[in-house]
């Protein structure tokens, strides 16, 4: 008889997944959790899982020790024991034959044609009833799943999500070390410089009064490893931003930073879009170069983004353009409609400027086979309200092209009513969607429509990808933004970003004329990354600096170490990163960022498993010289 133990003696020889017809006859050890159990007829079967998968193992006291299998009448009765006991999430060992299920077999299950007669067990370890059940499937509040996480990860749907996190880790690592890239580390713990993101600070003890801050990415370490002379880097590295909650973002998260020397815009599309090719490749067996021939994605300009989708992330998954009407309404000076009237009479006494971010009009149709009903329609003012909009001024277009059911058309010329028809290309049953006032706002207002309209029309799904993966990337951003707040030009993005050279004269005499190679690359509408060709040259940084009113010794304050090591010979340079949990997300089909990220933060920014953030002792402050002020509700 043989009554050695498990681990030592008997090793696994298969995950419990791998098992197939192939395996018929063949001993096997498994390790693993016991899933679902049932009791039938004088055996018990049991799923055993492991992170591969699941395996009928059956437990027959009757059953018979043959010569291949050495084992005793004792032994087998004996896990026959074990397994009347046994419950949901033990772990155990069981060794055993494999044999075919005949026509008993599971075809919806890969393991399905086989089960294993158990000979021999071992018990690891009992288990509490678990607060949910370990299924695909699960109803349970997200709260629960992240406060047992372990369990919500035992479960095979996040079991693949991460097995999918380590396969595309190790594609960016092999790719990005083939084309000549070094995985550098850089800090976390950093110099607070303003601007950017909110900064999470971590107080210093031996510094009284001073923090460091958390890095909200490596952008100045690789820049400055290009000084060194490095030539090309790539990091897989954790960010932290002390930023307001979305779907799509976390306060800590993960980037594929990448910087090199020598090169230019293009070239750094080239890197990104074959490393995407791989992860697509080799993580979902999508031939990405099918749909983008070569392998190259599309471009758009920031500004044609923004004129017909109204931001810089568009998903191009489907139409529904928007159309700017401003023009249009100036020529026809307001055409009759009063608040139309008064942008009009605005920009022709020039209070309203068309170079500053001015006033506009833009509309946007849904189209009449979307059977879009007047209630539906309705509450779409609601959410434009929530939005911030005033109102959501609304026509339905009649086969005359007259409009009904709006306010507008009791007042509205025929002639603009026409021209705007014309420019929509605004057909017989077709509702137009108007939207008017600051750009800011009628921007995000539509461009969130957009999306909205498209999910209730099943255009795309509510989430996922839906099969399909439009990229883009955004191009020639403007360079500064006029802060209105402020009566200041600001950097759009950083004031190391290089502009483009015909650009360079306006710098100081017309900002807002200025472009700049500033990049975002864009999948199904999620920003997936972004970045810049920098600026290396001291004397452009000199009137950027000039333009954005900061003096050479606030600059010197701010970033005197990039600034000097600019000086000390900087190779032409630029970059880009990923956000890697995004490019998971969208991958997997997940919801949101908590669906990838194996120990995330809620929305309030706590970890609801070690309940971070927590409460330290007065004694903690005080070694590091913080007094802690509860403001009063
Ligand atoms: P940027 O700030 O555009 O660029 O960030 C790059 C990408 O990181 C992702 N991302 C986030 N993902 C999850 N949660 C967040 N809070 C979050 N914030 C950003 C986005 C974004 O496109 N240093 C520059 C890069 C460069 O210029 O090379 C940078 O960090 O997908």
């Amino acid at each position: 008889m043989d009554t050695q133990k498990f681990i030592e003696h008997w090793k696994r020889t298969h995950y419990c997944g791998e098992l197939r017809a192939s395996h018929i006859g063949q001993q096997v050890v498994l390790f693993g959790w016991v899933g679902n159990r049932r009791d039938h007829g004088g055996c018990v079967f049991v799923d055993l899982r492991d992170r591969e998968g699941i395996a009928q193992v059956v437990f027959d006291p009757s059953l018979a020790p043959g010569p291949e299998i050495p084992s005793s009448p004792d032994e087998i009765k004996a896990s026959y024991a074990l397994a009347e006991q046994m419950r949901s999430e033990w772990v155990i060992a069981i060794r055993g034959v494999v044999v075919s299920r005949g026509a008993n077999a599971n075809p919806k299950l890969p393991t399905g044609e086989v089960e294993i007669r158990v000979v021999q067990t071992e018990v690891f370890n009992r288990a509490d009833t678990p607060p949910f059940e370990i299924v695909d499937d699960l109803d349970t509040r997200e709260e629960v799943r992240l406060q047992y996480r372990y369990l919500d990860l035992r479960r095979a749907p996040m079991q693949k999500t991460l097995r999918l996190r380590h396969k595309i880790n190790q594609v960016a690592r092999n790719y990005l070390t083939g084309i000549g890239c070094y995985e550098l580390e850089t800090p976390f713990m950093v110099k607070y410089t303003p601007g950017g993101a909110r900064n999470f600070l971590v107080p210093s003890r031996h510094n009284a009064g001073k923090f460091y801050a958390l890095a909200e990415s490596p952008q100045l370490f690789k820049q400055l490893f290009m000084v060194a002379g490095f030539d090309r880097y790539f990091q897989i590295v954790k960010c932290f931003r002390d930023e307001d909650f979305r779907l799509d973002r976390q306060p800590e998260f993960t980037q594929v930073d990448i910087e090199m020397s020598f090169v230019n815009q293009d070239d750094l599309f080239t890197a990104v879009e074959g490393l995407l090719v791989r992860v697509f490749r080799e993580s979902l067996g999508i031939d990405l170069e099918q749909s983008y021939p070569g392998g190259r994605f599309p471009r758009m300009k920031y500004d044609e983004s923004m004129r017909l989708y109204g931001n810089d992330k568009p998903d191009l998954r489907f139409g529904m353009q928007h159309v700017d009407l401003t023009d249009l309404v100036i020529e026809h000076k307001g055409g009759g409609v009063p608040f139309l009237a008064d942008i009009a009479k605005r920009y022709e006494d020039g209070t309203l400027r068309r170079d500053l971010p001015p006033e506009i009009v833009k509309g946007m149709i849904i189209p009449a086979d979307a059977g879009m009903s007047r209630t539906e329609a309705d509450k779409l003012e609601v959410v434009a309200k929530s939005m911030g909009a005033k109102g959501l001024a609304r026509a339905k277009v009649a086969a005359d092209g007259a409009w009904t059911q709006s306010p507008l058309a009791k007042t509205v010329t025929p002639e603009m009513r026409l021209a705007i028809n014309k420019a929509l290309g605004a057909k017989d049953g077709d509702l137009i969607l108007f939207q008017f006032g600051k750009a800011a706002m009628v921007h995000t207002v539509l461009a969130n429509l957009r999306v909205l309209i498209a999910k209730k029309l099943g255009l795309i799904p509510e989430y996922g990808h839906g099969g399909k993966f439009q990229f883009l990337w955004v191009v020639e951003p403007p360079m500064f933004d006029y802060d209105e707040e402020t009566k200041r030009w600001a950097a759009a993005h950083h004031a190391f970003t290089r502009p483009h050279d015909d650009s360079v004269p306006f710098i100081e005499s017309d900002p807002g004329k200025v472009l700049c190679y500033r990049y975002d690359l864009v999948l199904n509408g999620f920003e997936i990354g972004g970045g810049s060709i920098r600026l290396h040259d001291p004397e452009v940084q000199k009137k950027v600096f000039r333009t954005l009113g900061i003096e050479q010794e606030e600059a010197r304050q701010k970033f005197g170490f990039l600034l000097d090591a600019l000086r000390f010979g900087a190779p032409p340079h630029g970059g880009i990163a990923i956000g890697w949990d995004r490019v998971a997300m969208l991958l997997s089909g997940a919801e949101s960022l908590r669906d990838v990220i194996p120990f995330p933060k809620t929305q309030k920014g706590t970890d609801q498993m070690t309940e971070a953030p927590n409460e330290v002792s007065a004694e903690q402050l005080a070694d590091l010289h913080i007094q802690t002020v509860v403001a009063k509700e």
